[in-house]
């Protein structure tokens, strides 16, 4: 059977205290939504997604994807989204049904579900929890088959203390689905079509509901808040780090990485407390990653270290790197193997050729540095006019003196010393001594000014 995926997304989030759509708010840096519509479309589907407010904001966070969009123009509950999808639906497709604020649930789990859904055409995601405040329970007859489900508005004291809870998700028969949704009402506390009153009307239809019971609550979990923002973000990031560890990294404190994308690691990798990785970042073998780095969308080859407080962005890094403490790699810089960039350092836009070396407190912007080249502290690639940006080329083997100004478009030949203290505005060949610093003055047997005692 074809399979399908419907995603509700209608609802305001008003407990969210924000202006921004309930299910835009990120979880591990990514929109809510965007983790179920890029479950669907790993899946080989294209999603259905319900939205109310702020559609367009909705498919401007998600403008990338292949989507359905389909409006529910009042938002009357769980049911009225859903029936808002009926001109789209396929009689013999197995609808997954979820809901956008809960966005961790996994392909494994949707799969079982739908394994459950194969008899009758309709089954229902549950958990066991003691903790079921705010949830539908689930209700289950003699025979402990599921027979409805109540919402905790609607629910006596007795249903209230049921522990098994709808997670929100089902997985349904288009077919069924076009059967039932019309028949739902709105007679209840809170005066919405209920969804969840689905299960009550296949079962009078014939259709027996089964229940896919986890035990995980995780997995289910919803967001209504910034507390429960706060929690998915936890859970997430835990399972990214266990499987960054599952791939071999070794991480000084899991609770103390964080992970907005995707990292891939080679073997032996050692990641220090309070990394930050965004975007897709790749570390090779025997990467040192220290404490207080945030690594973005850069690639990091093996035995390269990274000291404390570093931060990298599109980068891409050689192997056996020596970066850091308090290095700011910015975007477009290539670090050969074998470079070392000290504390204080700031690149960007700069290819920097095995061998070479900026130690201490310089910005190299907008240049070539050839191989073996020593750019000493305080060194300045004077890369903007006020209009336009410029390339500074060093040449292998140069050497460049301390707090010199490179002002571009300016070329250093092979070889060359620059004086420490220079400004050079002129190209230089090879092999040559470059000094542009104005000559130091000796007044001989100098006295000092002395202070004046007999003023106040
Ligand atoms: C719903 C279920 C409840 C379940 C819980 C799991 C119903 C009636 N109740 O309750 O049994 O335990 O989810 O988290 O289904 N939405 C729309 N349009 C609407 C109303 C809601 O698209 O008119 C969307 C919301 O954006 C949200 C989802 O549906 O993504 C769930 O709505 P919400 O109001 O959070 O339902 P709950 O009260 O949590
Ligand atoms: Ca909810």
């Amino acid at each position: 059977m074809k399979h399908g995926i419907i995603i509700l997304a209608a609802g305001k989030g008003t407990r969210m205290k924000s202006s921004l759509p309930k299910v835009l708010h990120p979880v591990g840096g990514k929109p809510m939504i965007a983790h179920l519509t890029t479950l669907a479309l790993e899946q080989g589907q294209t999603p259905i997604v319900i939205y109310g407010h702020q559609g367009q904001a909705l498919k401007d966070a998600l403008g990338e994807q292949t989507i359905t969009w389909v409006e529910q123009k009042a938002q009357l509950g769980t049911g009225h989204a859903v029936q808002q999808t009926l001109p789209h639906l396929d009689d013999d497709t197995l609808y997954y049904i979820l809901v956008g604020d809960a966005p961790l649930i996994r392909a494994e789990t949707l799969k079982q579900l739908g394994r459950c859904a194969s008899d009758s055409g309709i089954a229902v995601l549950t958990v066991t929890t003691d903790q079921p405040f705010g949830y539908g329970r689930i209700i289950r007859d003699s025979s402990d088959a599921v027979s409805r489900i109540v919402e905790e508005k609607d629910a006596s004291a007795q249903e209230k203390a049921i522990g098994e809870i709808n997670s929100g998700i089902f997985a349904v028969r288009g077919e069924l689905l076009k059967a039932l949704l019309p028949k739902l009402t709105n007679d209840n506390a809170q005066g919405e079509y209920y969804l969840t009153d689905m299960v009550a009307l296949a079962n009078q239809a014939g259709h027996p509901v089964a229940a896919h019971c986890i035990a995980d609550i995780s997995e289910v979990m919803g967001c209504n808040n910034k507390v429960q923002l706060a929690e998915l973000e936890r859970i997430y990031q835990r399972r990214q780090t266990q499987q960054l560890m599952l791939d071999g990294a070794t991480l000084a404190d899991p609770a103390r990485v964080d992970i907005r994308g995707q990292v891939e690691v080679g073997s032996d990798c050692f990641i220090d407390v309070n990394a930050v990785f965004i975007g897709e970042v790749t570390l090779g073998d025997n990467v040192y990653i220290g404490p207080n780095c945030i690594i973005e969308n850069s690639c990091i080859d093996s035995h390269t270290i990274v000291k404390a407080n570093c931060v990298l962005e599109e980068a891409s890094i050689g192997q056996s790197a020596n970066i850091g403490p308090f290095a700011r790699i910015r975007p477009k810089t290539r670090l050969a193997d074998n470079t070392k960039i000290g504390n204080f350092v700031e690149t960007k836009n700069a290819q920097i050729a095995e061998g070479s070396k900026v130690n201490h407190l310089s910005y190299v912007g907008d240049a070539i540095v050839e191989g073996n080249v020593n750019i000493g502290a305080g060194t300045i690639t004077c890369n903007y006019d006020g209009v336009n940006k410029h390339l500074t080329t060093i040449k292998s083997g140069a050497f460049i003196g301390s707090n010199s100004a490179l002002v571009a478009p300016v070329t250093i030949g092979n070889n060359v010393t620059v004086a420490a203290g220079s400004t050079i505005t002129n190209d230089t060949g090879d092999n040559e001594l470059a000094i542009a610093r104005a000559r130091q003055s000796v007044i001989k047997d100098w006295q000092a000014p002395q202070k004046n005692k007999d003023k106040p």
